[in-house]
């Protein structure tokens, strides 16, 4: 088995994969959502210490198991410095007691392989991976090559998502408590938010303004009074309409120069319900085959580090000791 250990942001969880059976023995996470839920948004401190107190706890559950392990696959970019250490020292000092290789894995490959849990990858692909920290649309190869063909200039959509919560106090992560404030919206033409770049020829995306439409309007809905729940419902209807109109405007030019055969959707933010259907219909267009993830895989999770491990284990892809490093930052190359 390959034991994988995740802990790039606020999410601890170790994962037990069956290498030849392509089966996940055991998955468990403990998530940081409740503490950092105070803050608005992830404290980078206070996830260190979490990850500290959780991860050997996760790990202590498994301990039976540990004589069937032979490599432990690890995030090891991108993510937060301060988390990432937590599951790359556990990592180390568990490979050395156990005496088995190391394999580091970037956590956005991660996300690609929660399309293919208990199953071999099929590539080529095309890739819209939505998260926290990303928003790229990705072209992978026959041989599992990745290409860059957009990405995010500023916020990412997940990211923006948990700003438009933060400003209407709905809590952290923001994405859920945005989405569910949407389906309650009774006035659906009410806010009208322009769509980001939509006569800018660039395939790329942005946020950042999007963001500051919205905090204009509850600004001048807070000068007249309190925010009624129907405001902010009728606010995250308008403002998760355009996130999901500017995702799917940058897409369809991409699925014009490119025919895609397949096309997967990944990353945290990949449960939006109203990104997930419109993807849906832009891919019966284009008569390409949609992947999704299984809801339960698409936020951060050691299944997905796991299974994209068994992948390098089997290529021998195995990092030693000292030069298994941390990079906090990482870029794909560009198409
Ligand atoms: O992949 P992930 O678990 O962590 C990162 O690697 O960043 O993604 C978490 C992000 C958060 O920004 C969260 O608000 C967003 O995914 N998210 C959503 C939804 N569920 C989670 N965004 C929009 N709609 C959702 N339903
Ligand atoms: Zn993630």
């Amino acid at each position: 088995m390959i034991l994988g250990i995740e802990s790039s942001c606020d999410d601890s969880s170790v994962a037990l994969f069956d290498i030849k059976n392509l089966k996940l023995i055991h998955h468990k996470k403990i998530s940081q959502d409740e503490e950092h839920s105070k803050f608005g948004g992830v404290v980078p401190e206070l996830a260190a210490r979490l990850h500290t107190a959780a991860l050997p706890k996760l790990l202590e559950e498994i301990k039976p198991n540990f004589k069937d392990i032979k490599a432990i696959a690890v995030t090891n970019e991108p993510g937060l410095t301060v988390s990432l250490v937590g599951g790359v020292s556990m990592a180390k000092a568990l490979s050395i007691s156990l005496n088995v290789p190391l394999i580091a894995v970037n956590h956005l490959i991660g996300h690609i392989y929660s399309l293919f849990l208990e199953e071999e990858a099929r590539f080529p692909l095309g890739v819209m991976l939505v998260s926290g920290g990303h928003t790229m649309i990705l072209d992978i190869d026959e041989k599992g090559g990745i290409k860059l063909l957009a990405s995010t200039m500023d916020d990412s959509f997940g990211e923006s998502f948990d700003k438009v919560a933060k400003m209407l106090d709905l809590g952290y992560p923001g994405g859920v408590e945005v989405q569910s404030a949407a389906q309650r919206c009774v006035q659906k033409d009410r806010f009208k938010f322009t769509v980001p770049l939509l006569f800018d020829p660039r395939t790329a995306y942005s946020f950042s303004g999007l963001k500051n439409q919205v905090r204009v309007e509850i600004e001048k809905l807070k000068e007249i009074g309190n925010l009624s729940k129907q405001d902010i419902s009728d606010i995250c209807y308008a403002f998760e309409n355009v996130a999901c109109e500017h995702i799917l405007n940058k897409l369809e030019k991409v699925f014009n120069e490119r025919k895609f055969r397949r096309f997967g959707v990944v990353g945290g933010a990949s449960a939006n319900l109203n990104l997930r259907s419109r993807i849906e219909n832009l891919c019966s267009k284009f008569d390409c085959e949609l992947l999704l993830a299984p809801l339960k895989f698409c936020s951060d999770n050691a299944a997905m580090i796991a299974r994209a491990g068994r992948e390098k284990y089997l290529k021998k892809e195995f990092v030693k000791f000292d030069e298994l490093k941390i990079n906090p930052r990482v870029k794909f190359d560009e198409a």
